[in-house]
């Protein structure tokens, strides 16, 4: 089962809102509602909301009357910008919707065969995606040792991606080649992307986790009970600045300084190289009440009028970082240099 999916002329997306609790499907014939999705987080996680956005411009060439095929065009960059608005740091987003709009103008036909053109190229950006991932994953498991405990934050597997996953599928294809390894979970506050969802995948794959509180990470890696660190990106920059869930730079700070390796699991489509360092991320803010609506044994935890706040992204600097997998190998520093070559 993939997590984004074309059928019936519809767009399919697991619900990743309500998981573990339920597994539901909702069906989009909208580009809006779709960009409402990625917003709300029906959908997440860098390579889906990338490929959840694709089909959603797919929709949009079937929602457009237009008869011309520059009108048709015209129609299409319209509904590019919304999806691209969605939301802000994951460059695979707006990566996946230039893609496919640079391809559109490109093809020649009618404005019948531009919209059968778009859906092809979001199929094939889909399919691209799950190849991607395994090949991430090959390179990324002859990192891992039989025997290792890993950290790793946030929600990386299926269901931020079409399929496989990127440093979840890394731990997932270590563990289907024998290796025995145990995974501390990042719960990931504050929507729990780790407790709710790769947590929900683990036990799916058979793969021995517990779930830490994100505050407990350092306490595991000074105590040696944890060899390495795993997680994934939204956006690299140029120097191999790491943008990634919230947390991630307390993680990689605490990796560091107790000599654990930390590596970013990334398709080169999360690389931005035209942005030469990671303060140049744009970093997303979200409503406060995600921090808050908390509740401690059936009570609310906060003061009724508490304020909070919200940013739902870190940027990790590269001297944090110890390597940064991709589908065309390992990067090592310096990343400014080498990057560059994985980049294609
Ligand atoms: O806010 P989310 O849940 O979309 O954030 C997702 C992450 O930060 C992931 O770690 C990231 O997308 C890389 S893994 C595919």
């Amino acid at each position: 089962m993939r997590t984004v999916f074309w059928e019936d002329d519809e767009l399919k997306m697991i619900d990743q809102r309500i998981l573990p609790a339920r597994f539901e499907l909702i069906s989009y014939r909208g580009h809006k509602e779709v960009a409402r999705a990625i917003t709300d987080m029906v959908v997440r996680g860098a390579p889906a909301i990338g490929a959840a956005a694709a089909f959603g411009l797919a929709l949009a060439g079937f929602e457009s009357n237009a008869a011309s095929r520059d009108a048709l065009t015209a129609d299409l960059e319209s509904a590019a910008a919304v999806l691209k608005a969605a939301r802000p740091t994951a460059v695979n987003l707006a990566w996946a919707v230039d893609r496919l709009m640079r391809n559109a103008r490109s093809t020649k036909g009618s404005a019948n065969d531009v919209r059968q053109f778009v859906l092809n190229e979001a199929q094939r950006l889909a399919d691209e995606d799950v190849e991607i991932n395994k090949h991430m994953a090959e390179h990324g498991a002859a990192l891992i040792n039989d025997g290792d405990t890993i950290i790793h934050h946030c929600n990386t597997g299926a269901l931020a991606t079409v399929d496989w996953g990127t440093a979840l599928g890394v731990i997932r294809t270590a563990h289907e080649q024998g290796k025995k390894i145990h995974v501390l979970v990042d719960e990931t506050r504050p929507r729990l992307q780790g407790a709710r969802l790769t947590a929900w995948e683990l036990e799916q794959y058979g793969i021995p986790y517990e779930i830490i509180s994100d505050n407990m990470s350092g306490h595991f890696l000074k105590a040696g009970k944890a060899q390495k660190v795993f997680f994934g990106a939204d956006r690299v920059a140029a120097n191999g600045d790491v943008a990634n869930k919230i947390g991630t730079y307390m993680l990689a700070l605490a990796a560091h300084d107790n000599g654990a390796p930390a590596y970013s699991v990334v398709p080169t489509s999360t690389i931005d190289l035209s942005l030469a360092h990671g303060d140049l991320i744009p970093i997303e803010e979200r409503t406060p009440s995600e921090v808050l609506d908390i509740q401690f044994q059936g009570e609310p935890v906060t003061p009724k009028n508490a304020k909070a706040r919200n940013p739902a992204f870190d940027v990790t600097p590269n001297r944090l970082i110890t390597g940064i997998v991709t589908e065309n190998g390992v990067v090592y520093p310096p990343f400014e240099e080498n990057l560059k070559k994985v980049v294609k």
